[in-house]
């Protein structure tokens, strides 16, 4: 197993304080569509994706270090040229990495649910964050959601079907069939077992 993840880190890590944002025609060298994933956790979604779109740029975000360092033994410089990992605990700031009108596909894939009402406010996906995500998000752009936690389900799927930017892929707003190319996690595999159901649901970034 690697252990001095120095050269690692200096090739696949971004470093989120950039004043103009991020360029990823210089970072990737080429204009292929860029495929943003937070929360990426162990990397296993990030870097199955990128192996099977390899005509696809794709930046996993993650704030815990560990989870960054798992990502990292993972990634090899011959494989995994589509793939940069930023260290992040993302919030409305990310507009401040991320240009506008620069993003393909967006994945939130099982973000933690915060079960608790009084801790709903610490909910990643809220209409704040989304109107982020719209700005960063190219016309016709998508964002694919899962989540095996109901409730938080069902305030995802409120909270696009009151705006105006973004229509749903599915006419209920979400399906019990993961969307097409979805990779399974051990997180979601575990949780299956549990008896959880995950749900998918798929946005469309509307072009007016
Ligand atoms: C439940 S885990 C799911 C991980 C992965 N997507 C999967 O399906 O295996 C949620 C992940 O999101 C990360 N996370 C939660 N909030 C975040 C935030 N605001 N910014 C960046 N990462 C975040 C957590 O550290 C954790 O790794």
């Amino acid at each position: 197993m690697k252990e001095n993840l120095e050269k690692e880190r200096d090739f696949f890590e971004l470093k989120s304080k950039q004043e103009k944002g991020l360029d990823f025609i210089k970072i990737f060298g080429n204009v292929n569509p860029v495929h943003l994933e937070i929360g990426c956790g162990r990397g296993e979604f990030l870097i199955q994706k990128a192996l099977n779109l390899p005509d696809g740029n794709f930046l996993g975000i993650e704030f815990k270090e560990k989870r960054i360092k798992i990502i990292l033994r993972k990634l090899d410089f011959k494989l995994h040229k589509n793939v940069r990992i930023m260290k992040l605990f993302v919030d409305e700031n990310l507009k401040k990495c991320i240009p506008e009108k620069s993003i393909s596909k967006i994945y939130i894939i099982h973000p933690d649910p915060w079960p608790k009402r009084k801790h709903h406010k610490n909910r990643l996906i809220n209409d704040r964050f989304v109107g982020v995500l719209s700005e960063i998000l190219k016309p016709d752009g998508r964002l694919e959601i899962a989540t095996d936690h109901a409730e938080y389900a069902e305030w995802i799927i409120n909270l696009f079907a009151a705006r105006k930017d973004f229509v749903s892929e599915y006419e209920n707003g979400y399906s019990s069939i993961p969307v097409e190319g979805h990779i399974e996690t051990y997180f979601e595999m575990k949780k299956r077992q549990e008896g959880f159901k995950p749900i998918f649901m798929e946005f469309k970034k509307k072009s007016v």
